[in-house]
């Protein structure tokens, strides 16, 4: 299929789409952006990518690192992990508390904040130099060393991280987190701010593309079961409490971040990532969802 002229139809029929969404602004240095950023990147599991716009601008990748940071954790502690987060859609925004009191502390799913910290404190336990082995393990999925963190971002996230700070504390006080919770907490601010283009993002997301196998490497990330269970999980909980939105409007499993990305993958294809800054009041991005919206139903290529 050539995917190049599906974009530029996509877009030419996108240019009259009023975004009326906002730049995240509660952590200070995203609202720097560019509203009017807009970028995309597909590849396919048989080597071939496309692009268009923006696809080539670094932008801060914010909650879809959850999906890395998940595959580590699950890889180094296997189902144990599932006693320490849920596999449930909370339907609740992605930093909400509410939930986690009457858990006990077990947050519902590793993509919303409590979820994450979780598993930034099973990273932290587990690898001897967290920061470091974790940049390492997404600079090979990736194929590219020079994939970083942004210090710029994360000290701005740290200056204003309060709520998440109350998550970390609050199942610190249920006993679900083991180490010192400024190590966890900044370690997890850490994460949220490495910085990718769409091309970068939709390379690293391949191997969920293609059963746990990364295509152009050979290496085998994690078994098929794993990387099933990942895409599974990406499906009903990726967009938080507008999954079910997501899955209806896309039907693909996909991961957004506040800064404006979505990483969406179809087992047995492609992966791909659109970048558009403005969000909706959901936290997703706006003029991402909708041409995702609009490409799996151009291309048929929903998994339903
Ligand atoms: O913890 C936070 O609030 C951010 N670092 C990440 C949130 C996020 O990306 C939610 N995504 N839509």
């Amino acid at each position: 299929m050539d995917y190049n002229k599906v974009f530029c139809e996509i877009s030419k029929s996108l240019e009259s789409y009023h975004d009326n969404g906002k730049v995240a602004s509660y952590i200070p240095e995203l609202k720097k952006v560019a509203p009017i950023k807009f970028g995309v990147h597909l590849c396919t599991v048989t080597g071939e990518n496309y692009q268009f716009g923006d696809s080539e601008e670094k932008f801060s990748i914010q909650s879809i690192c959850k999906v890395l940071s998940l595959t580590l954790a699950f890889e180094i502690e296997q189902e144990d992990l599932w006693k320490r987060v849920g596999v449930e859609p909370s339907g609740n925004p992605f930093n909400s508390l509410v939930q986690l009191e009457y858990d006990e502390g077990i947050p519902r799913n590793p993509f919303i904040n409590a979820g994450a910290i979780v598993v930034a404190d099973v990273l932290v336990s587990k690898l001897e130099n967290p920061k470091r082995d974790f940049l390492d393990f997404v600079r090979k999925l990736s194929g590219n060393n020079t994939i970083n963190y942004s210090e710029r971002i994360a000290q701005s996230e740290k200056s204003k991280g309060h709520r998440n700070a109350a998550l970390c504390n609050l199942m610190k006080s249920f006993g679900n987190i083991e180490n010192n919770i400024h190590e966890v907490i900044e370690f997890y601010f850490d994460l949220c701010s490495i910085e990718m283009t769409c091309e970068e993002l939709a390379r690293t997301f391949l191997f969920l593309a293609n059963y746990g196998k990364d295509p152009i490497s050979g290496n085998q990330i994690v078994s098929s079961s794993k990387s099933k269970r990942i895409n599974a999980v990406m499906q009903l909980c990726g967009l938080y409490d507008e999954a079910g939105e997501f899955s209806f409007k896309v039907g693909l499993p996909g991961k957004s971040g506040v800064g404006g990305g979505i990483a969406v993958v179809h087992p047995g294809k492609y992966s791909m990532v659109v970048w558009s800054p403005r969000l909706n009041k959901k936290g997703n991005s706006n003029k991402g969802m909708q041409f995702l919206e609009e490409f799996t139903s151009y291309t048929e290529s929903s998994i339903f």
